[in-house]
């Protein structure tokens, strides 16, 4: 089948490249011609594991193809996603399609014959329906069909999500026409026992944002428990594994840590409050959901205070930045937001992130490695659960007492030998080693 996917990011990039590897011919296109550039030379824009070898892969075979030339890429293919992003607006609640209706302008232009437009980029419900007003305005006599098939790839983790999701789900209100297209491009994947789950284009939208917002409430559901728990001195991963182990509720994403970051859970639970708004339906859940998480980064920044004592001139050393590991992703990461509390009261921050230094921590000292954090601080806070994270060598704390706030719960409390080491955790009894 010949492929081509408009928007080179995260969606786009993996999502092409993977359909390639399955032996389709796949031309992924990109309006930024470095970016282009580099992707033919195998240079690959995003941080996610073993996708440079995918890319080189498929690129040397000649199944996948990188081109600023839209207008060719959409002529010469069958099925044209629809894969550029779709930020929030400058409301900073609903999404920007700006992007996705321009291209939706082009392709109108370059059906050449009877197209599948798809859209993979997460967009509100009714965009199908706008981009094929859109397209049926400029090019009333083609023949097309747009579709939703959204996408649930994790950073970090997309292409293991891609290759095993639990379900691929298309929307159209023409299933009839484009389901044997779509069933044959996501073959290799049904025959490993994903489910292709059909509906109308709308519903499928609309289950993309529901996804993302029932996990980004799994994730407050028992980040809050987790504060109960510290009160009432019980244990939030027995919590965790008690309910996650009823097949109802189910264990994953049940993770106590310092509130969900990224480029998508803040975004799509924000951009569905506005779908609320915009079809007179109050969101309350997810409303609340919003205001929990933001509320927890004050709550760990309150937290980090009190462990300090006096927090003036104390030097806290962040072990990760990043807004959860296997990725070099800041957008809407915790420590943004607990950063500047601490800052105002004195506080003397540093950072080690196997991701590398960050642009936007210009002003705080990156340290190489974290021993550098580990004998360097009073507080050493672990903010992301990079695998390197939970061997950390404690045996150079010789001297003074090291506090560990270690907000991903990589350690258990009773687990250190070394008693210099006070240990701080989230929703779990406070554990001091008698000396
Ligand atoms: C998410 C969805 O999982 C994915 O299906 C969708 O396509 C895009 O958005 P992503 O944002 O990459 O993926 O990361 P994810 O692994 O879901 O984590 C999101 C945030 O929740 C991170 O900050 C993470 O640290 C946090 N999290 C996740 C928890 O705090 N606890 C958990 O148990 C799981």
């Amino acid at each position: 089948m010949n492929i081509c996917f408009i928007g080179t990011g995260y969606v786009g990039l993996v999502s092409g490249v993977l359909f390639s590897d399955f032996g389709n011919n796949v031309i992924c296109v990109d309006n930024d011609k470095k970016k282009i550039e580099n992707l033919k030379k195998g240079i690959i824009p995003i941080f996610e594991p073993t996708l440079d070898e995918l890319v080189k892969r498929n690129y040397k075979s000649k199944r996948l193809h990188f081109t600023t030339d839209i207008h060719k890429a959409i002529k010469d293919s069958d099925i044209v996603f629809i894969a550029v992003g779709t930020p929030s607006a400058k409301d900073g609640v609903s999404a920007d399609l700006k992007n996705v209706y321009a291209v939706a302008k082009v392709i109108a232009q370059n059906i050449n014959k009877y197209k599948i437009i798809v859209i993979k980029s997460t967009v509100p419900v009714c965009t199908g329906d706008e981009v094929e007003k859109i397209i049926k305005k400029k090019n009333s006599i083609s023949k097309f069909d747009v579709v939703s098939n959204p996408e649930f790839l994790r950073e970090g983790e997309a292409i293991r999500d891609f290759r095993y999701p639990d379900r691929v789900v298309v929307g159209s209100n023409n299933l009839k026409k484009i389901r044997p297209a779509l069933e044959k491009i996501y073959e290799p994947i049904i025959k490993k026992g994903a489910k292709f789950l059909t509906t109308t284009r709308r519903s499928s939208e609309l289950i993309k944002y529901a996804a993302n917002a029932f996990l980004a409430t799994k994730i407050t559901f028992i980040n809050e428990i987790a504060n109960l728990c510290e009160q009432v001195g019980s244990n939030v991963d027995d919590i965790a594994s008690g309910i996650g182990t009823d097949a109802r509720i189910g264990s994953r994403f049940l993770r106590a840590g310092p509130a969900y970051g990224g480029s998508c859970f803040p975004k799509d639970t924000k951009a569905l409050t506005m779908i609320g708004n915009k079809f007179k339906t109050e969101m309350s859940v997810v409303t609340s959901v919003i205001k929990s998480n933001e509320k927890r980064k004050s709550l760990l920044a309150d937290k980090i205070l009190k462990i300090l004592g006096n927090p003036k001139n104390k030097k806290v050393g962040f072990l990760g930045v990043t807004f959860k590991a296997n990725t070099d992703d800041m957008r809407d990461t915790q420590c943004l937001k607990i950063f500047p509390k601490l800052l105002k009261k004195g506080v003397k921050i540093s950072y080690y992130d196997p991701s590398g230094e960050k642009k936007e921590l210009k002003r705080l000292s990156c340290k190489k490695n974290s021993n550098e954090i580990l004998t360097n601080s009073d507080l050493v806070v672990i903010h992301t659960e990079w695998d390197e994270f939970r061997s950390l060598n404690f045996s150079k704390i010789k001297s003074k007492k090291l506090k560990i706030f270690d907000m991903r719960n990589l350690y258990q409390p009773n687990s250190f030998s070394n008693k210099n080491i006070v240990y701080y955790s989230i929703g779990r009894p406070f554990y001091e080693k008698k000396a």
